[in-house]
Parts: structure tokens; C-alpha cells; sequence
């Protein structure tokens, strides 16, 4: 049985691309033929289904976690990418315990045959328990100072409970009043830091319900991203030769089409 990476995507601020960067690393992962499944824990807000464009569910994470449904039932095939989603649900419920976590995290183990499974949290919520549950943390910042600083609080907490962490800096736009990232390297201990654009493709491919890697795999978001895919494939022993090109052939006929239109 596989036993399969817990990746956590993480910040302490809000709307800082968790989301974004969640669905957009779990999507290349599975065009890349990994076994993925992307969790919505955002319990008040999810946001995973409306990315993807997965009809809107009234079961969903809170429903297995207070064992009125099962995996089984809950999850959702993504077509394009081929990865499982376990949605939110619009039942609102208080943010999962850890003891919730980690039992749906068994669950997930024994039943589940994933490579990876990637998380998207809610802003702002650190469980004490983050080493039992995940193999590594994601923080998401943007290159402004008070998020760097949250970002570096949230680093801290990791730190205290001994999870591995890596930093992505989102939404970078070059000008001068951006915390640079040799400055924010400096702060951040000196790990792993990805810096990923401003690309204004991604509110459209938000728009579009279909992952900016796979609309615009060319994009400036899409190139920067891929360092971050690689760096997770290798995790798993990967061989970045596989392609990424959407598995329903349809669907890659109707996205090349859009490519062409849209010059993307
Ligand atoms: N690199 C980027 N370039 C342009 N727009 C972006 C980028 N990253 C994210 N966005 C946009 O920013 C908005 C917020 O992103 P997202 O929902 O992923 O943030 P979040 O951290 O998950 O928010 P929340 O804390 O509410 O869950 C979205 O409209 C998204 O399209
Ligand atoms: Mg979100």
C-alpha cells in the first residue's frame, strides 16, 4: 500500500493563494500521473469545487469526518487532471479538530492509494498537532511586508513542532515597495522559497473553472509553478519526462482551441 505524502498549504492571512496554488499543484501532479487527492478543510469557506468546476455538494468533508458518509461516497473524480477531490461541504461547522484531522487522515491512509495528498486549510488556523498529521507545510505569502511577517510567525509554530516547511511568495509584481526576496530569505531562515508572478491569467482561468497549468501551461504563473511540481514529484522519485497534457482527449481539443483564441 502506498503510503502517501500529507502536504498542508497553509498562511495566517486570508486571499493570499492557497487555493490557487493547492488546486494548481494537485492538477499538474495528476498529469503527471501521480495518484492525487486534493482536500477542501476550508469547512466555512471552500473553494476547491469552484476552481475546478465540480458541481456545488451538500456532502462533503464534514459529512465523512462526523461519519455520516463514507470516503468512498464523498470523493470526486477532477476528468482533466484525474486527481480525487475530497470537497467542503455548504453545511457550515467549526474548523476540524485535530483529533478530526487525524482520524480522517487515517481513513484516507488505509482506504485511499494516493501519492499525494494536498490539503488547502483554511487562513490563519494552526493545529497543534501538524507533525502527526502532515509530512510537510506550504506557507503562502504575498511579497508585502505584514503578510512576510505572519508568514514568518506561522514558520515559527512549524518550527516549535518540528514540521518541515518551504515558502511560497505569491502574486509578485517587481515593484519597489515588495519585500525582494533576499530580504524575506533573510527572515525565513534561509529554506526553500519559490516567488510566483502577478499573472492576471489566473483570475481568468479561475473564472473558466479549469487550472491555469492546464489552460495556460505556458503562462508565467505555470513556468514558476513547475518548479514547485518538481520539487514535490521528486518526493516520489519522479521522471519529469511524463507529459502534462489533460487525460480526456476532448477536453485537450477544446483547451487548445481556447489557447489559440486567447493567444495563451
Ligand atoms: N499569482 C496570481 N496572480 C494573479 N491572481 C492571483 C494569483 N494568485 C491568486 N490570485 C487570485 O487571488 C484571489 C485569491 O486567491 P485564493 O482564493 O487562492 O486565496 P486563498 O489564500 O485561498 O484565500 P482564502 O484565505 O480566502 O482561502 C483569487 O481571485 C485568485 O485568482
Ligand atoms: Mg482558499
Amino acid at each position: 500500500m502506498n503510503k502517501p505524502f500529507f502536504l498542508r498549504v497553509s498562511s495566517q492571512k486570508g486571499g493570499v493563494g492557497k487555493t490557487t496554488i493547492a488546486v494548481n499543484l494537485a492538477t499538474a501532479l495528476g498529469l503527471l500521473n501521480y495518484k492525487v487527492l486534493l482536500v477542501d478543510s476550508d469547512v466555512i469557506s471552500p473553494a476547491v469545487s469552484f476552481f475546478l468546476g465540480i458541481e456545488e455538494v451538500n456532502i462533503g468533508i464534514s459529512e465523512v469526518m462526523d461519519n455520516k458518509a463514507t470516503l468512498k461516497r464523498v470523493i470526486v473524480r477532477h476528468d482533466v487532471s484525474g486527481i480525487d477531490i475530497l470537497p467542503g461541504t455548504q453545511t457550515p461547522r467549526d474548523y476540524p479538530s485535530d483529533k478530526e484531522m487525524k482520524n480522517l487522515i487515517k481513513k484516507i491512509t488505509k482506504e485511499g492509494d494516493y501519492d499525494f495528498v494536498i490539503v488547502d486549510t483554511p487562513p490563519g488556523y494552526a493545529p497543534s498537532a501538524v507533525p502527526e498529521l502532515y509530512n510537510e507545510a506550504l506557507i503562502v505569502s504575498t511579497p508585502a511586508m505584514a503578510s512576510v511577517a505572519s508568514s514568518i510567525r506561522l514558520s515559527k509554530i512549524y518550527d516549535k513542532h518540528h514540521l518541515q516547511h518551504n515558502l511560497i511568495i505569491n502574486r509578485v509584481r517587481g515593484n519597489k515597495y515588495e519585500l525582494s526576496a533576499t530580504e524575506i530569505e533573510s527572515g525565513y531562515d534561509g529554506r526553500s522559497i519559490v516567488s510566483i508572478p502577478e499573472d492576471p491569467k489566473v483570475e481568468f482561468s479561475e473564472s473558466s473553472h479549469i487550472p491555469i497549468m492546464i489552460m495556460a501551461p505556458r503562462s508565467t504563473f505555470s513556468v514558476a509553478m513547475n518548479i514547485l511540481v518538481r520539487f514535490y514529484a521528486a518526493k516520489k522519485g519522479a521522471s519529469m519526462s511524463r507529459t502534462v497534457e489533460p487525460k480526456n482527449s476532448v477536453i485537450s481539443n477544446i483547451l487548445d482551441a481556447i489557447r489559440k483564441f486567447f493567444r495563451i
